[in-house]
């Protein structure tokens, strides 16, 4: 009966994922399911390893699991807490063996995966600690080969994986079987790859303290095993997962070799499935019903694949690109081309906030009221110059009162030294001018005394934490001045989700609904612009966005509500594709090099920043490509050419 139960769970899967790739099987050689989001994805994950662990009880037989750390696995595994803890799943039939551990680390350092693995999963459910398995990061390096020999056997005694869950890093990587790494590979001692320990590298406090080295199960055991789920999730993982599900089986990218595998599901939010062809370009693979977004989509794409204006497409590049039918519903090419053309120009404005006097049927912004309120969230102390620097300051120069809602200090990302810097500046500062602090003095010794002894990973004392928002409130507030904005426009909202000193934030709760809520009425603001980083499952950004929209729906009854518009940016990372952007805000060379100067306030985010990320570009640097690449794009599509653009989407809630 569990048996068949499990098979049938089993099957909707694969039905799903036969569903979903039977048409387009030219294109993906790997089945994928894609969910809504990543919450929904790891419930289902959930589900099918609860029904094989009943499964495998009800024949009194172990349950082996291979399992992952990293970000993608979480929400599975809080997933699987509570169907023990609600719903009385026992895991005294699991034997777990972990993919992957750095090397060399202790058992107990806040970055090991056996701590990752105790904290989240272990010591959260009755898996008995005989039979959860690590590779062992404090071995000797003449003990591991055959420490790896005998993790590989114990594998085999057991009867093999019966389910292995992975992660993808940005290279590829399967385990920590970076690029290169070959179908047969064993468990091993590895290099890491620099993009690897990039990533790593905000965990362990930057690129020096991160690990080089790690221990991996090989290619091979990987695929030995008898079901393979592959997580991603995230916009950034989205041209990784393309490679691996459409591209060719190559060591280049060793996720590709699951296309081998008979088993094998990439279970990924629409994020990361964003750039497969049947999800990107759904009119190759399938008649679809043209929406005016999807043809806006295609004919923009046509024309820079082509690398053509848009007014120049023909009938015979529609219909050699797969878009016959709607030219045949539509067409001809000219009248789709004019139609959109017309829509793209109309995004093009020099008023973000409306042209007074002006029509505006078809301008992005409404013209009245002329003078409007608004408020720019900032989750970070930065984002909004970075982002959309033009824009705000064309807005304090066209007149409207202009608010910024700072959502997070921001301060874990500022240098140690930054802020002992600006806590002798306060002692040298009360010497000079005769003003005896004795707590000034004291707390300078005390952020001293912690941050010489300081071990890497270390979370700040709270009065460093509190010097570090210090400095960042003081460059946001530079950043305002030379913008215009005064200073009870300027909102310091210090979300306490963000205050835990760590890099791993809390979710989103009550309080930070509240504040944000509460900033909102007291504005009752015509325009919001807030970061609108969608795609990020994680990170300061998307619950800083969570928190207004959230904050939006409550308010929603509300009268100034029915005037209030929300436009998103996106943050240092991304653009909005060309199909999506509402606005866009020109700017002229000199206006480029006045945000660059709004940037340069930020002097603690300079110059080689505790979170580079992979991208070694400065902010400014980031944003200025971007700026010009967005205005590259409108001028290759056949508009006019500008220095910079910066774009947006209205948020319809
Ligand atoms: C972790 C592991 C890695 C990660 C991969 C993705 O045990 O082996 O392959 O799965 O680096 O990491 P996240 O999930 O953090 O994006």
């Amino acid at each position: 009966m569990k048996e068949k139960e499990n098979n049938k769970n089993k099957n909707m899967l694969k039905s799903r994922i036969d569903k979903s790739t039977g048409f387009e099987k030219r294109f993906e050689n790997a089945g994928t399911v894609v969910y809504e989001n990543s919450i929904e994805a790891s419930k289902a994950v959930a589900k099918e390893i609860a029904d094989l662990i009943k499964v495998k009880q009800a024949q009194k037989q172990p349950c082996i699991l291979g399992l992952a750390t990293g970000s993608s696995p979480k929400g599975l595994y809080a997933e699987l807490v509570r169907l023990h803890k609600e719903e009385g799943l026992s895991f005294k039939n699991v034997v777990s063996f972990n993919l992957d551990e750095y090397y060399p680390m202790e058992p107990d350092s806040i970055n090991s995966y056996v701590r990752f693995m105790k904290e989240l999963l272990f010591d959260q459910v009755d898996i008995l600690p005989e039979n959860y398995h690590i590779p062992d990061g404090t071995l000797s390096k003449e003990d591991i080969a055959d420490y790896c020999s005998q993790y590989e056997a114990k594998i085999k005694a057991f009867g093999g994986i019966d389910l292995q869950i992975l992660g993808i890093g940005g290279n590829g990587h399967i385990g920590f079987n970076e690029s290169g790494a070959l179908q047969n590979s064993k468990t091993r001692l590895v290099a890491l790859d620099h993009i690897t320990r990039v990533a790593a590298s905000n965990d362990f406090s930057g690129l020096n303290n991160t690990p080089r080295t790690a221990i991996t199960l090989g290619v091979k055991a990987i695929m030995e095993a008898k079901r393979v789920i592959l997580l991603a999730w995230g916009e950034r993982k989205s041209n990784i997962i393309k490679a691996s599900v459409e591209g060719e089986v190559t060591n280049r990218v060793p996720a590709s070799y699951l296309q081998e595998h008979n088993n094998a599901t990439f279970v990924l939010d629409k994020a990361a499935a964003s750039k497969l062809t049947r999800i990107n370009t759904p009119w190759l693979v399938e008649k679809i019903d043209w929406t005016d977004e999807l043809i806006r989509k295609a004919v923009l794409g046509l024309a820079l694949h082509l690398k053509k204006p848009i007014l120049m497409l023909t009938d015979a590049d529609y219909i050699e690109n797969g878009m016959s039918d709607l030219l045949a519903d539509s067409g001809p090419a000219y009248d789709i081309n004019i139609k959109i053309f017309n829509k793209l120009q109309n995004t093009i404005t020099g008023w973000p906030g409306g042209k007074p006097n002006a029509d505006d049927s078809k301008r992005p912004e409404r013209a009245e009221p002329a003078k409007k309120r608004v408020l720019i969230f900032s989750p970070h102390p930065d984002d909004d110059i970075i982002s959309m620097g033009g824009t705000f300051k064309r807005l304090q120069e066209q007149g409207h009162e202009v608010h910024v809602g700072y959502q997070t200090s921001g301060n874990i990302a500022v240098a140690d030294d930054e802020a002992l810097r600006f806590a002798s500046f306060v002692c040298d500062y009360n010497d000079k001018f005769g003003i005896k602090s004795e707590e000034a003095e004291a707390i300078y010794k005390k952020a001293v005394a912690f941050l010489k002894n300081k071990k890497a990973s270390e979370v700040d004392i709270k009065e460093v934490r509190y010097i570090k928002g210090l400095i960042r409130r003081g460059e946001a507030q530079s950043t305002c001045y030379f913008v215009g904005v005064p200073d009870n426009q300027i909102h310091f909202m210090e979300l306490p989700f963000y205050e835990t000193g760590t890099i791993e934030k809390k979710p989103l709760g009550e309080k930070d609904v509240k504040i944000t809520m509460d900033l909102i009425e007291k504005i009752k603001p015509h325009q919001i612009y807030a970061a609108g980083d969608l795609a990020d499952p994680h990170g300061t950004h998307k619950v800083c966005l969570d928190a207004i929209f959230e904050a939006a729906k409550r308010l929603k009854p509300k009268k100034f509500m029915k005037d209030c518009w929300i436009w998103l940016y996106r943050g240092a990372w991304q653009e909005w594709g060309i199909d999506e952007i509402e606005m866009a805000v020109p700017m002229g060379p000199d206006q480029v090099l006045e945000k660059r100067k709004g940037i340069f306030k930020h002097q603690s985010q300079k110059d080689g920043v505790v979170f580079q990320g992979s991208d070694s570009r400065e902010f400014w640097q980031r944003a200025e490509d971007r700026n010009r690449e967005t205005a590259e794009l409108y001028d290759q599509l056949g508009l006019s050419h500008y220095a910079a653009m910066e774009a947006f989407v209205r948020w319809k809630y």
